[in-house]
């Protein structure tokens, strides 16, 4: 069976939202709520997408791309104005079916665009529409049924009377028609309503009094229908989603110890016996490998992790890590860093743009930029590779089983080749020759005595001010 056109609609006003950027660019569960909603629309391969946009189109195009179709609303006049823009050749072919979709449900999923699909194929109906029974149905529209449990129509809460008010079953903005009636009645729309506005659900209506069939499919899951107009239903849509996707990892074999302080964006990949601690943050295109244990107080940002590596209470970002990377406590991890199996970094240390070679160690309070780092190599203490110049920065090379004591100052560009050592200490100007000790720092000169010769009459041990 050929496959139905969509209608995505998000030329509305931010009103609600009170923000500069167009509603449905708002992030959720670390996307744009318009991109959750065209991940469960476009699941059901639809012949094309149609997505209704206002005065605020560019940032969403350039956002989505070309391979929607745009229809400009130049006016929000309302749900019916935004479809009526249109026209009857963009719903020419594919099965003669229109999902209509509103932009502010990012919880949609494809599961009740399927389920919408098959009620409205299976009941023959002119015009279906999804509905859910909510705890609180403030805002939303309502359903009318018949006594026999026939749709009537949908009133919105602005033009509700207070006992229509309390009626739980709500209209999910998720609908079904068959294309020619929806372009023969969208034009009769009216604005005789309280808020002025084209409704498109009076469609529904105008189609029933024409003794037209509308139908009514209910789901179970009210979650499905969390709209989105305000920052506290945005803060309830991010809960709903985050929950789904910890769910979904929990089904693929990750433990997640605590979900409640646990953060996953969509389309982040965990695998099979890794431990997410509590309060870490995986966003972005993050992909973590099996039996890792991440946290507690992990934050990855665009990173791969491989197999049985630990990451603990650090901040990882633009990072590859091999297998059996230990990281943290405390370490800062930058973009185009990349460490290879086994290396080590741990406590206070900071990586930014730096190749390290495998099983090799950076293990307290060191910087290294912009440095490419050979396998076995051990980075002492509070080294510091000194990359920038104050106008440009270097690279530095460690080679291979190198040696880099504790405090020592490499100054790019510098290359400290394999197997030599750099004295603790030393600040590092120029090359240090394979297997060589490079030394530079100043002697130490014992004064013996010096402590007990009471020259300015004070007791041992106090420093006078001409102490070396
Ligand atoms: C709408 C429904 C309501 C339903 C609720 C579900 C109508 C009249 N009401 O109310 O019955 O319970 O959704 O979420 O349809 N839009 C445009 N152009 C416009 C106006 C809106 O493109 O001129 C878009 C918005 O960007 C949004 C969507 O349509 O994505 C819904 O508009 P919104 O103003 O949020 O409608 P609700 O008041 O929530
Ligand atoms: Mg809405």
């Amino acid at each position: 069976m050929a496959n139905p056109i969509a209608i995505v609609l998000a030329a509305g006003k931010s009103k609600r939202m009170r923000s500069e950027t167009p509603k449905v660019l708002h992030r959720v569960a670390g996307q744009p709520m318009i991109c959750h909603v065209l991940d469960a629309v476009r699941d059901l391969s639809p012949e094309r997408i149609i997505l209704i946009v206002g005065d605020q189109a560019q940032p969403i195009r350039e956002l989505l791309g070309e391979s929607l179709v745009y229809v400009r609303q130049e006016q929000p006049l309302g749900t019916g104005h935004a479809v009526a823009q249109v026209k009857p050749g963009d719903l020419a072919g594919g099965s003669g079916e229109v999902l209509v979709v509103y932009g502010d449900v990012p919880t949609v999923t494809s599961k009740s665009l399927q389920d919408l699909l098959a009620a409205h194929r299976r009941d023959r109906a002119a015009a279906t529409v999804l509905t859910a029974q909510v705890p609180d149905p403030t805002g939303l529209g309502r359903i009318l049924r018949s006594p026999s449990g026939e749709f009537v129509r949908i009133i919105e809460e602005a033009d509700a009377s207070s006992a229509e008010r309390t009626i739980s079953e709500v209209n999910s903005g998720l609908y079904c028609f068959q294309a020619d009636h929806l372009l023969a009645r969208v034009g009769e729309l009216t604005r005789e309503n309280a808020q002025g506005e084209y409704y498109l659900t009076d469609v529904m209506a105008i189609l029933r009094g024409r003794g037209e069939r509308v139908s009514l499919c209910r789901i179970d899951d009210p979650s499905v229908v969390r709209s989105i107009n305000d920052r506290r239903e945005l803060a309830e849509a991010e809960q709903i989603l985050r929950r789904r996707i910890l769910a979904h990892l929990m089904d693929q074999g990750v433990t997640i110890v605590d979900p409640a302080s646990t953060f996953v964006d969509h389309g982040v990949q965990v695998g099979e016996d890794t431990i997410l601690h509590p309060f870490t943050l995986l966003e972005g295109a993050t992909r973590v490998g099996r039996a890792c244990g991440i946290g507690p107080g992990a934050h990855l940002i665009d990173t791969s992790v491989g197999h049985r590596s630990i990451i603990r209470h650090s901040v990882v970002e633009g990072t590859k890590l091999g297998d059996e990377v230990k990281v943290g406590p405390y370490a800062h991890l930058r973009p185009g860093s990349d460490l290879s199996a086994g290396v080590r970094v741990g406590n206070f240390a900071e990586i930014k743009n730096s190749t390290i070679g495998e099983r090799s160690r950076v293990s307290h309070h060191c910087y290294v930029g912009d440095a490419t780092i050979g396998p076995d190599v051990n980075v002492g203490a509070g080294a510091v590779v000194v990359n920038y110049d104050g106008r440009q920065k270097h690279r530095t090379q460690i080679g291979s089983g190198a040696f880099v004591g504790c405090n020592a100052n490499l100054v790019a560009p510098v290359d400290v080749a394999a197997g030599s050592y750099v004295g603790a200490g030393s600040t590092i100007t120029r090359d240090v020759p394979a297997g060589a000790l490079g030394v530079a720092r100043a002697r130490q000169v014992n004064i013996e005595g010096w402590a007990t010769r009471g020259k300015l009459g004070k007791s041992a041990g106090q420093q006078g001010p001409d102490a070396p």
